[in-house]
């Protein structure tokens, strides 16, 4: 956990007051804690970081897990997300050549083409929504564009409820260490973000959505905690129409696992409700890519 991070974010409990750190019991590198309190400037409320990791998420959140939000905690799934099914999954499922990184380029290209220009200087605050092994995360952390001065750097979060895949998430920035721009991972719920209102910046969000148990109050939050104007990239799965084989495996998905598909309208419909606008959209097969503004 980066401590330049820290107190761009907010208290869980009470969202009136920003985190700060309380206490180091352990430096991971002179910049980063590896185990460590924070606590909120405001309420007072303590939370802990563990293996560099910040904890945030509170008790009950984990009370009503689908099969496929719980699957994410077992630590084998973790291991083989990203490596053994994630690098696959978009060609499966566009049904066209879809690398991670031309995924990450047009994610990349939607976000940086849509910030608005800095009001004022000051520390930019990107969040890496559902974050499972952070790699949009890594991917806008390889593609920023480069910042001139200090005053203006960029904080990455990362956020997820599953620690293993936090922890996965660790293991890949250890080996691919991102120096100048800080990523740091954070466990929370979508539902709950740990930032007060108005102070993100923008938000990517890979695959997520349709694994939510509560979208709609997830799309609410962001409104709550993005500056208006932000941009919020999405890759979403779209429910199936073409064939009647897809669509029933896809039915067969949604009763067993809790994952939803949605038609594109519908999508737009859910996050117009919650007060976002569509700058563009690329469907490729049943993938869409997506990017939204915060009114
Ligand atoms: C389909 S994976 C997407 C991973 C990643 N965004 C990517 O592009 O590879 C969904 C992730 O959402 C996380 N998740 C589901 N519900 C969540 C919630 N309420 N709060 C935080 N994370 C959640 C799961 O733990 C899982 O890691
Ligand atoms: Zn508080």
């Amino acid at each position: 956990m980066h401590n330049s991070a820290i107190a761009h974010l907010g208290c869980v409990i009470c969202h009136r007051g920003a985190l700060r750190l309380h206490a180091v019991i352990h430096w991971q590198t002179s910049a980063e804690v590896q185990t460590g309190i924070t606590s909120c400037a405001y309420c007072g409320a303590t939370f802990p970081i563990r293996e560099g990791i910040l904890d945030l998420l509170l008790p009950d959140s984990l009370a009503q897990l689908n099969l496929a939000n719980r699957s994410n905690h077992l630590a084998p799934i973790a291991w083989g997300y990203e490596d053994l099914w994630r690098r696959r999954s978009l060609a499966l499922l566009s049904g066209r050549p879809f690398s991670n990184e031309q995924e990450l380029d047009l994610v990349s290209r939607m976000f940086f083409s849509s910030l608005p220009p800095p009001a004022q200087e000051g520390t930019k605050l990107f969040l890496d929504l559902a974050c499972s092994t952070a790699l949009y995360a890594r991917g806008l952390a390889r593609r920023l564009p480069p910042t001139s001065t200090t005053a203006n750097s960029t904080e990455i979060i990362a956020i997820d409820n599953a620690w293993p895949m936090l922890k996965m998430a660790q293991a890949k920035l250890t080996h691919q260490p991102y120096d100048t721009i800080p990523i740091s991972l954070v466990r929370a719920d979508a539902a709950n973000l740990p930032f007060l209102k108005g102070t993100l910046h923008g938000v990517v969000c890979g695959g997520s959505l349709n694994e939510f148990n509560h979208p709609q109050a997830v799309l609410q939050e962001l409104t709550r905690v993005l500056s208006p104007g932000a941009p919020a990239v999405t890759m979403s799965l779209l429910q199936a129409s073409s064939s009647m084989l897809q669509s029933w495996v896809q039915s067969a998905i949604s009763n067993t696992s809790g994952i939803k598909f949605w038609t594109a309208p519908k999508i737009r419909q859910m996050f117009q409700n919650a007060g976002f606008r569509l700058l563009e959209e690329q469907i490729l097969g049943i993938v869409a890519v997506q990017n939204w503004q915060a009114l």
